[in-house]
């Protein structure tokens, strides 16, 4: 089967999205900097395939080690390209670290990309790019609105980038995957998401607070002009984010792309408001969440939820596991790390 290059592929996305590449039959090469993951997800990777992917320490900034890499690695079908730095309010205080990071890399990414024959690149993009969508649930068409954060930004930037590439490029096919909002953990709890620090996203401060790691979560807000007043999203279980990865690849691979530039939103297609995430976890822990309702974060929109008909229609793909199953596989996870 085909070698592909999975960069951040020990982070939270890109090691689900392995471990379902390996049970496809690929031959993994992952890339990671470790400077948001550690080296024993590679040993939970094994854990569930019983394969262990080949691993480069490497950091994408450094260009000389990207062409290096591209040198010695030369039958490389295909690339999914989670490498990034993704938190929104550190995006804020350090933009330069977050243009470099997310844009240089990926430029010297496409450089090496355009020297081969045909290449197959799935890029990890964001429901962020739409901002406030003016219509819900969003479809792909939805305006690319204004960043509210510079993250958000490196991802509207690099869409630009690959699409520019490839207008120009007919060897190099590509897909940008827009996720909503990933959560869960593989039903093994042998890998799972590993915030480091004080998690800024609402599933891992709920296991971390359910766990005792935390004092109690912060509900940002309930004055917002939705069903119980908090922020609505579409919570999409992890795995079956990794499955559409492997689906956009082949989709690549097998030449059933439409045109060499394409974009999909991959979320449920049902919004959840933020109560409605801790009466799930609740109901399926059955641990009483401590929290309490403060003031609105800044930044945040009102509500976002995918429209999934061009995902389900054009990849045949949908969303199969529930809020429920994210929660239950979220909590098993967070129960499992703070045992070790
Ligand atoms: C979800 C809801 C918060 C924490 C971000 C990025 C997005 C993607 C996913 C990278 C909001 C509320 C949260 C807390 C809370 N990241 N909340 N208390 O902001 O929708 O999306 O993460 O790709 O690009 O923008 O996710 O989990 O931070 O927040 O009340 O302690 O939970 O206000 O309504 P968000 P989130």
């Amino acid at each position: 089967m085909d070698k592909i290059l999975v960069t951040g592929g020990l982070g939270f996305i890109g090691s689900h999205t392995v471990v379902e590449l390996q049970n496809e039959g690929y031959e993994v090469v992952v890339i990671d900097n470790l400077s948001n993951s550690s080296i024993e997800v590679l040993d939970g990777i094994t854990a569930i395939t019983g394969k262990t992917p080949t691993f480069e320490k490497l950091d994408l900034r450094e260009k000389l080690s990207v062409e290096d890499f591209f040198k010695k690695h030369t039958n490389i079908k295909g690339v999914i390209h989670f490498a990034a730095s993704k938190a929104v309010g550190e995006s804020v205080n350090e933009p330069l670290l977050y243009y470099e990071n997310n844009i240089s890399t990926l430029v010297y990414i496409l450089k090496e990309l355009k020297k081969l024959p045909e290449t197959s690149f799935i890029f990890s993009s964001s429901c962020t790019v739409y901002g406030q969508a003016d219509e819900l649930p969003i479809t792909e068409n939805a305006p690319v609105k204004q960043a509210e954060s510079p993250y958000g930004n490196t991802k509207q930037i690099g869409e630009e980038i690959i699409s520019d590439t490839c207008k120009v490029t007919p060897s190099l096919k590509a897909i940008a995957l827009r996720y909503f909002n990933p959560v869960g953990s593989h039903e093994s709890a042998k890998i799972g998401e590993l915030p480091i620090g004080v998690p800024q996203n609402l599933v891992p401060f709920i296991t971390q607070t359910a766990i005792g790691l935390r004092e109690q979560l912060s509900v940002f807000g309930d004055d917002y002009p939705t069903p119980d007043g908090t922020c609505i999203r579409d919570y999409i279980h992890v795995v079956d984010l990794a499955k559409a990865h492997v689906i956009a690849l082949g989709r690549l691979l097998k030449n059933k792309h439409k045109s060499n530039y394409e974009t999909f939103n991959l979320g449920t297609g049902t919004g959840s408001s933020v109560l409605e995430v801790i009466n799930s976890f609740e109901k399926v822990s059955g641990k009483k969440l401590n929290y309490k309702i403060v003031g609105r974060r800044e930044g945040d929109v009102i509500s976002a939820y995918a429209d999934t008909t061009k995902a389900n229609n054009e990849l045949g793909w949908k969303a199969q596991l529930t809020l429920d199953d994210a929660m239950r596989s979220a909590w098993k996870w967070e129960q499992v790390v703070r045992s070790r």
